[in-house]
């Protein structure tokens, strides 16, 4: 066994790290040979390079771009504002499509597509100009001026895609809201962006069911003054109710529309998308990227981290509703004329070996996937994996969450039958792109871990005062220069964005991760340190699922933590104080756990329910979700309760049978 554990004195403020493993995997010389980037020699100089002149660096890969106006300035830095490439006039689609189109990809395959139920698709480069200019039109026939919101509401389609582009195209904000996301969710998105249409499927198939999406979408519309148009694509064939003057079906208005589209010419800082993430207190934060400097990031390093051919046939998993989907699924893979495999559906429908099959059959050679789903397929058994021909893949990536030196190990040896380099992606809705990888050519990997940061990246582990830790002290992840594809700001917050991002440290970027860097100056994420907890690679602030909790007639008070799951990564334990003339029994957690689900989403929905009396505070109030978290893991508190101001809150936590 390689793995012992250890725990170091917390010191200066840091974090204890109690992972230390040995393993090495440095890349196979039969990989390397043909790597963009092929040994660490090569990385060194590039990292160098790129530290001693950024502006230099960042410069030269943006000359790779289409440009209607080359920029004027890299950076222009006005802490913590950052305006890229300035300036410089632009066009993302026209960089992702265009360029394609025109070229010899034109008949290349932009999205290979499978439906849950088998159906398949191909949409070429040519194709997908069509299509993304006739929507484009579309747009600007509704009413859609550069600037103006859009929000996106449907399941992993092509058209998900094409609405994303075409938004792009003609300078629209895209705002994609996950479809598992329930109407409250989607009414808070859209009011705080105060988007102008939405753009929805009928609905969404999802383990040989479907979901009415236009149903949803009609729910939350009716709180979201802004929303003056919907456009629905058919996709399940849902009986939906069209809403005269307000709802147009995507196929209607694309019968009318020409295909051919100028794009506009936009200011490299033009926005292009506001996504929502959870944060610590209160609302999601509408994390705002804009357009050149996120392009030049997510092309760059999608081409290096994925070492991207033309011949490969890349398969992402996640849903294009999150960061890895925006960033991984569509803009970086179709900014290098790549070939994306687009799966619609659930990994294990009809069966645990669907994304085996899929890559057998397509003759996938990149899988990006995340550590949940690899937890998962573990569990399913190794002959869901093995009975499928996999000598196509070539590379393996993970995303979402510090993936466990065993999980790893079984992705390596099952999957990647020891051929494969895995790539273990660190980033962040915030950071746009990956931040921290290896790059496969090059780096050698060591089993749960990120390693080192792309060339341009400075990020460091710092302690509480902000100095830089030792090797192996635990401390906070840090970023301490600004980068392309940074977050410009939380939309319509400033305040916030300054408060969350730039007040812990003096002039650094703080990722809310602790973290730790080994004496090989590999990164080591030990998860987040603030009240938002990763669940399944998805990050939910507790306190939006306490306030679900909350807002649910029976409850008082709602303090949720997190436990380790072996699927999940993290379960979600919600300590419920009822009002008084309330009793807590099996229904109410159901309904509650169904009441969460519908106000947020069912990803958010408490794994356990437990009674409260009264939940452990400080002299001040403050709930000790420390103390619960240690309950919810091991049924027993070991840290220090000398703050707490009522011992007997404690006794009425422990593990309870169910009433
Ligand atoms: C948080 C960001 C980036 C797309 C998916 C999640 C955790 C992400 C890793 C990794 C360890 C990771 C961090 C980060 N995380 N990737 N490779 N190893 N942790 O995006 O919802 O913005 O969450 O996910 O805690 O801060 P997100």
């Amino acid at each position: 066994m390689a793995t012992d554990e250890k725990t170091s004195k917390e010191q200066n403020g840091s974090i204890s790290s109690v992972l230390t493993e040995k393993r090495k995997f440095p890349p196979l010389a039969e990989f390397s040979k043909n790597a963009h980037i092929s040994s660490m020699e090569e990385y060194e100089k590039l990292y160098a390079a790129a530290a001693a002149d950024p502006d230099k660096y960042w410069g030269d890969l943006a000359e790779k771009f289409h440009w209607f106006k080359k920029w004027d300035t890299v950076l222009e830095w006005n802490a913590p504002y950052a305006k890229w490439f300035s300036g410089g006039k632009t066009n993302i689609c026209y960089n992702a499509v265009d360029v394609h189109a025109n070229s010899w990809r034109k008949n290349k395959a932009a999205i290979i597509w499978e439906g849950e139920e088998g159906h398949q698709r191909v949409i070429t480069y040519g194709e997908l100009h069509r299509q993304v200019s006739k929507f484009a039109n579309v747009l600007k026939i509704a009413g859609i001026r550069p600037g103006d919101r859009v929000a996106i509401y449907m399941g992993m389609v092509p058209e998900l895609i094409i609405a994303v582009l075409a938004c792009a195209r003609v300078g629209a904000v895209h705002n994609v809201i996950f479809a598992g996301f329930s109407a409250h969710a989607i009414s808070e998105r859209v009011n705080d962006s105060r988007a102008k249409m939405v753009i929805c499927a009928d609905g969404t198939r999802r383990r040989g069911s479907s979901i009415n999406l236009k149903n949803i979408v009609d729910e939350a519309i009716i709180t979201t003054p802004s929303v003056r148009s919907v456009i629905v694509l058919k996709v399940t064939g849902e009986t939906v109710h069209m809403h005269d003057g307000m709802d147009h079906w995507w196929h209607d208005l694309m019968g009318l529309a020409m295909d051919e589209c100028d794009p506009a010419e936009l200011e490299a800082e033009h926005p292009l998308f506001v996504l929502y993430t959870s944060g610590s207190t209160g609302k999601p934060k509408g994390i705002l990227h804009t357009t050149a400097g996120y392009m030049v990031h997510a092309a760059n390093s999608f081409k290096y981290v994925f070492d991207i051919k033309d011949e490969d046939i890349y398969f992402c998993t996640a849903d294009v509703g999150w960061i890895t989907g925006h960033t991984y699924m569509a803009y970086g893979p179709l900014l290098n004329g790549a070939t994306i495999l687009m799966y619609e559906g659930a990994p294990n429908y009809p069966q645990w070996d669907r994304f085996w099959d899929i890559i057998n059959r397509h003759k996938v050679t990149i899988l990006y996937t995340a550590p949940t789903a690899i937890r998962a397929f573990i569990r399913a058994g190794n002959e869901w994996v093995t009975k499928h021909n996999l000598n196509s893949l070539r590379l393996l990536g993970t995303v979402g969450e510090p993936i466990n030196p065993e999980a790893w190990m079984w992705y390596h040896r099952v999957v990647g039958q020891e051929r494969c380099p895995i790539v273990d992606t660190w980033w962040q809705t915030e950071t746009g792109g990956i931040m921290v990888s290896p790059l496969p050519g090059a780096t050698p990997t060591k089993p749960g871990t990120a390693t080192r940061p792309l060339p341009g990246i400075m990020v460091d582990v710092v302690r509480k005062n902000g100095e830089p830790c030792e090797a192996n002290e635990g401390g906070y992840l840090v970023i301490k220069k600004p980068w392309p594809s940074m977050l410009r700001t939380i939309y319509g917050d400033n305040e916030r964005y300054e408060k969350t991002y730039w007040s812990e440290f003096k002039e650094m970027y703080f990722t809310g991760d602790g973290a730790r860097k080994d004496e090989d100056g590999y990164i080591w994420i030990m998860g987040r340190v603030d009240d938002v907890v990763n669940v399944s690679g998805h990050r939910l602030g507790t306190s939006e699922v306490e306030s679900a909790l909350v807002s649910y007639e029976a409850v008082a008070e709602a303090a949720v933590v997190s436990r380790p799951d072996d699927i999940k990564g993290n379960a979600l334990v919600a300590f419920v104080t009822l009002k008084d003339e309330y009793v807590g029994d099996m229904n109410l957690r159901e309904a509650l756990r169904n009441h969460v689900a519908k106000e947020i989403g069912p990803i958010a929905k408490p794994d356990e329910i437990r009674w409260a009396k009264g939940l452990p505070k400080t002299r001040s109030g403050k709930i000790m979700r420390r103390l619960l978290r240690e309950l919810a893991t091991s049924n027993e508190v070991k840290g220090d309760v000398t703050t707490l101001e009522d011992f007997g809150v404690l006794e009425n936590l422990r593990d309870q049978e169910d009433d």
